[in-house]
This record gives C-alpha cells, structure tokens and sequence, in this order.
C-alpha cells in the first residue's frame, strides 16, 4: 500500500482547484464554506490527518509494541477526540481543560497520558480518578505530589520520568525543550536518584519508563538517534545500578510540517521507522528487552490539514511602494507569526489562477499591533473581496487562540467527501459577554 506522508505539502492532502478556478479542500468549494460558515474560517481536512496517523503507524509496523499518542496541545476539541480514537492513537493531554474534554468524549484513559511541568492537585487528581491514565512526572517535587495523592484516592499512579536529554534540535529557542537548561524534566544527572524514590513508593507509585521531548518543527531525525542512545543508556543504567526495569519509552513529538517551500521536513513514515529500528537497535545490543515505544507528534498529525480561510478588506500602497492588503483575522486566530516569525503559505482561494504578479503583498490582520502580519511579501494579486487561504494552520492556531481586541474565535469545520461540518461553533459577541460581571456600584448614574 502506497503511502502518502501529509507533513512533505503545503495544502492538504484532499486539495484540488475546480473549473471556476476555486480552491476545494475535502471536496468542499472554499468559496461557499466561506458563504456557509463565515470568515476568518477554520477548516479541518479529514483524509490528511488519517492520512498523517497511517503514515506514522506505517513506520512502526515492524516494532514488537508501539503507540502513536497525539499531542492534543496542537488542537483538540470533541471531534477531534473521537477521531484520533478512531485512528487507533492514544492521548497525550497537558492541562485539566484537555483531560476533561478527553473525558467527556469517552476517551479510553488507559491511553490518556498527563504531561505538563507544574501540575496541579486538581489535574493529578482528575487523572488518578479516571483510572488508567499515564503521568509523565517532570520533576522530584511533583513525584511526591502524585505520591501523596495517589495514597489518599487509594490507587497507585502509573509514572513515566521525563528527563532533559542535552539535545536541541534546529529550531525557534521558543520550542526547543530537550537542552540541559530546560524548564522541563529532570536533569540526567538526578534520574537515579528520583527513580529510586519512585521505587521507595511502589505501594503508590509504579514506575514505567522514562520520557523525553526535545522540541517542535524538528526537521531531522539525527536529534532522535541521540535520545534513542542517551534513554537507552538510562534503562541500562538504573537496571544495572538500581535494578530498576522499565517497561515504556515515550520518545516525544516534534517532527515538523512544510510550511513554505524552504521547509524539507523528514517523511512521516521514515521518522518513525529510523527511530524504531533504532530502539530495536540499541535496546538489543544492551541485552535489554524492547519496551513499548511511544511517540507524540501533534503538528505532524494535525498542521498539514487546517486551512484558514480569510476575506481580504482594505488594500494599501505606501509611497515606497510597500503594499499591504488586510484581512479579517489575523494574531487572534494564528499568534504563531507574531511568536515565532512563523512564515506561511497563502493563496487566493476564489482565484487560484490569478497570475503572479510583479510586486508583493503582504497579508496583515486587523488586530492592533503592527507585528500582526500573516504573510510578508507574498506574491499574490489579491485584493479587496478576494478569499485568501493560508495553508499548513492546523496546529497551535485555534490552540493558542485569543479574544484580543475582543474578538470571538472563528468556527472551525471538518471536510470529508464534499461534507463540512462543524466541530467548533463561531464564538459570539454574546459569547465574549458571557463571564463579564458589573459591581452594583458601577450600574447606578
Ligand atoms: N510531547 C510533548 C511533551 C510536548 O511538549 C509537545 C509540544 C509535543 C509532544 C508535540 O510536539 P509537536 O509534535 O506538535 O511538535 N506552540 C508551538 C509549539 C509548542 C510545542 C509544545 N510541545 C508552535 O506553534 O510552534
């Protein structure tokens, strides 16, 4: 069976351009989702991230036990939930707002893992109560947390270590998490020792592997070929030093999307293979057992397959020349421009045969900051009226989302076979009114 790695394009895998020139994600005429659902428009194309979750698993088809876990800090809502369970992938949650939405899609919580560096009695508990859900431990003081808490629901925590490997991959310092001054995870130099006291534990804790996450938007598999060696190492050692065996190694995500030509990401299914082949490699030659291999990818799964859908409003030139062409979204919808200088890929999605022309245009929202630019100098004849679609949006958009300017999220629909539905509702005016209270003192002049 062909496979096809979704991470390698800029659009999704389902788009097409029909006879009118219109831009057709999913089978669905951008034009009229545009008429139907309004802009700014999330849409979610259903095929690339099966696609995406095919490919992964594809990769790990030689590997005794593996798992793909999608990191649903890259967009998760309650159809996304569902379809990540249909895929066959775990969970990987971070805060009490993902874990409930897990929860309340009937997400199985025995492949729920709870990350996050600080978190609180309230997640730990949550997670506890559910059941068999996975806690990915950041540091010593948190082992002690979900210790005690355990031993007062009466159940015992299942805990993965999550260490700091000194590894950082090629990419924004922003995103990069597995250097050694990293706020997250333990030092290796301290593993043994906290390992020891899960151990001192065992009648509430059961320790089962180690974690490690270097970063985000990685392009390279060398960075995993380290932490492979590095954490099989750690196995090697806290058995040999401690007798300590473990029986998990989560991997993390990371691997990154193309966003713009320049970007030549590593295919889905070699990813995953080389870092399989590799686990089976290294955990063979220290005479160790293979263990459950897990990896996170969010972006990889998700980012290739969202596609923001703007209207294009006013259009100006500066006496320099410089010509700037507003749409109606912007930082709100996609702060990762803003955070990063993330660089992007736009196309008239209602004139996708407009030649290109001479000079550029840069694409800016409509929010108050002159960072809040989409797309510099793109060379797109748009203009007033025109549909803009701005490709690769699937990841940490509507996760990192804002009200700024007071301003609701936008919808975000899911496209399959010429059907767009919707998965997360347009938030109203009356919506952002909605947690506001006036002190009685403020209400009489
Ligand atoms: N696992 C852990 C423990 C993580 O911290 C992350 C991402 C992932 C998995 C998934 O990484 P991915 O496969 O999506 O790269 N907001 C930034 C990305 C931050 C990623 C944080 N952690 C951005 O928009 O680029």
């Amino acid at each position: 069976m062909q496979v096809i790695s979704p991470n390698l394009s800029i659009r999704p895998v389902s788009a097409s351009v029909n006879e009118d020139g219109h831009l057709l994600i999913g089978g669905c005429d951008t034009v009229q989702l545009a008429e139907d659902f309004g802009t700014p428009l999330w849409v979610l194309d259903e095929r690339t991230i099966r696609e995406a979750a095919r490919a992964i698993l594809s990769g790990l088809s030689n590997y005794p036990d593996a798992r793909v876990l999608y990191a649903g800090k890259a967009f998760l809502c309650l159809a996304m939930c569902r379809l990540v369970r249909q895929l066959g992938l775990g969970l990987d949650v971070v805060s009490l707002g993902e874990i409930y939405t897990a929860a309340r899609s009937n997400f199985p919580p025995e492949h729920i893992y709870l990350h996050g560096n600080n978190k609180c009695e309230e997640e730990i508990t949550f997670a506890l109560q559910l059941g068999e859900v996975k806690i990915v431990v950041d540091n010593d003081s948190e082992l002690e947390m979900v210790s005690r808490l355990a031993e007062r629901i009466g159940r015992k925590a299942k805990v993965l270590l999550r260490v700091t490997p000194g590894v950082e991959p090629d990419t924004h310092h922003y995103i990069r998490t597995g250097q050694t001054d990293s706020k997250f995870g333990l030092p290796l130099e301290s593993l043994p020792q906290v390992a020891s006291r899960a151990r001192e534990n065992s009648r509430f804790i059961e320790l089962l592997g180690l974690h490690c996450h270097i970063g985000s938007q990685a392009h390279d598999i060398e960075p995993y070929m380290e932490i492979v060696d590095i954490l099989a190492e750690c196995f090697l050692d806290l058995r040999q030093s401690l007798g300590i065996e473990m029986t998990q190694l989560d991997l993390g995500g990371g691997l990154g999307i193309a966003y713009t030509e320049d970007d030549e990401p590593l295919a889905l299914n070699e990813w995953s293979r080389l870092i399989a082949e590799a686990v089976m490699d290294r955990f063979t030659t220290h005479n160790l057992p293979c263990p459950t291999l897990l990896l996170e990818p969010g972006r990889a799964i998700v980012g290739t397959a969202g596609v923001t859908l703007y209207r294009a409003g006013h259009c100006k030139e500066l006496p320099g020349g410089i010509r700037y062409l507003a749409v109606d979204g912007g930082m709100a919808d996609n702060p990762r421009p803003v955070t990063y200088q993330a660089r992007y890929t736009p196309v008239i999605a209602s004139r996708m045969h407009a030649p290109r022309p001479q000079i550029p245009v840069t694409i800016v929202g409509k929010y108050c900051e002159s960072g809040d630019i989409i797309v510099k100098d793109a060379y797109l004849a748009a203009t007033t009226g025109d549909l803009i679609a701005v490709f690769g949006t699937g990841a940490y958009n509507y996760s990192m989302a804002s009200n700024y300017n007071r301003t609701g999220r936008p919808a975000c629909v899911l496209v399959a076979d010429g059907r767009a539905e919707i998965i997360l509702e347009r938030e109203s005016t009356a919506d952002l009114l909605r947690q506001d209270r006036v002190p009685a003192r403020l209400l009489n002049d």
